[in-house]
């Protein structure tokens, strides 16, 4: 499976902090917002990324990342010119993707769980469309989900005014290659974007939406106001400085995924000593014993 990590925008909402920089390049804590959403993917199984952004931020991400190699993975980059919607990604991906099956994350999505690893790589061949169903108590916010008596879904709608319930579709999405075909066909929405709802919608209508619900126990975060971005570093910081650990690494997640050796992660770490993150990388491997 590949996956695309959409990381475009125009960060409007957190303006003037991502007027010159964007914002899934933003601080959460120690690290950059997209570490988290990459690190997902990496431990859902996924190592073909391709990077989407706006064509100004493209080359700092690239400086960032490379080309994967380091991490065991394949990073590969594409511009998406203006923000047309997420969907758009999947066209902007096709040759990528080719005829494989593809997961999409956004860039400022933010998950953290035990067990959300291997609930990942579980739906890593889907045969139509995975999405996860979450609880909060701003439903407005999101595309929202319904669900029956017997926890079927009957229907998704898009930030609607009157939310049918408290189930919201978060930033990850796992699809079957008809996706590419499926984006091509839908036509913006009157906010004009190619919504990702729609394509959940297609799919839904060909009753091959799978919908699992992300339990409370998962923290999905959002980074869309000073506020909340604020409130993402505080929880990545308390955890980390409490309990020794490293929430959205991608170095742990290579060493972790068997991507990179332990030579290779020691590597990884040295140049990032004298910050204190390349000690708490390499505190990982004390911790094995
Ligand atoms: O966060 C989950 C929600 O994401 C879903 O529940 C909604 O169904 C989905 O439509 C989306 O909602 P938003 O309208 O809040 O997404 P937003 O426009 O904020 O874009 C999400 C991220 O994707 C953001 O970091 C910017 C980036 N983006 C957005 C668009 C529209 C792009 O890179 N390109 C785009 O064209």
């Amino acid at each position: 499976m590949k996956g695309i990590i959409l990381a475009g925008g125009t960060g409007s909402r957190l303006h003037p902090l991502t007027l010159s920089v964007s914002k899934q390049l933003m601080p959460v804590y120690d690290k950059p917002m997209i570490y988290y959403p990459l690190s997902t993917l990496m431990y859902a199984g996924i190592k073909e990324i391709l990077i989407i952004s706006t064509p100004k931020d493209l080359p700092l991400f690239k400086e960032l990342l490379g080309d994967g190699k380091n991490y065991g993975c394949s990073f590969s980059y594409a511009a998406q010119e203006s923000p047309n919607g997420l969907a758009e990604a999947f066209i902007i991906g096709e040759e990528f993707i080719g005829k494989d099956k593809v997961a999409l994350i956004l860039g400022d999505n933010i998950f953290y769980g035990t067990g959300l690893a291997s609930l990942m790589q579980s739906n890593n061949d889907p045969n139509g469309g995975i999405i996860y169903a979450y609880r909060v108590n701003d439903p407005q916010r999101y595309g929202v989900v319904e669900f029956d008596e017997e926890g079927k879904v009957i229907s998704i709608e898009e930030k609607p005014k009157a939310p049918k319930s408290n189930y919201v579709v978060p930033g990850i999405y796992f699809y079957d290659s008809d996706v590419v075909s499926i984006a091509k066909s839908i036509q913006p929405s009157l906010r004009g974007e190619l919504e990702i709802t729609d394509v959940n919608k297609e799919y839904l209508k060909r009753g091959k939406l799978h919908v699992s619900i992300l339990d409370r126990g998962t923290a999905w975060l959002d980074t869309g106001t000073f506020q909340a971005l604020m409130q993402a570093s505080q929880f990545v910081e308390v955890l980390e400085e409490r309990q020794g650990m490293i929430i959205g690494s991608i170095e742990v997640a290579a060493y972790e995924m068997g991507y990179v050796s332990k030579s290779q992660f020691k590597e990884l770490a040295q140049p990032l000593l004298k910050s204190g993150y390349g000690e708490r990388l390499l505190g990982i491997l004390n911790k094995e014993i």
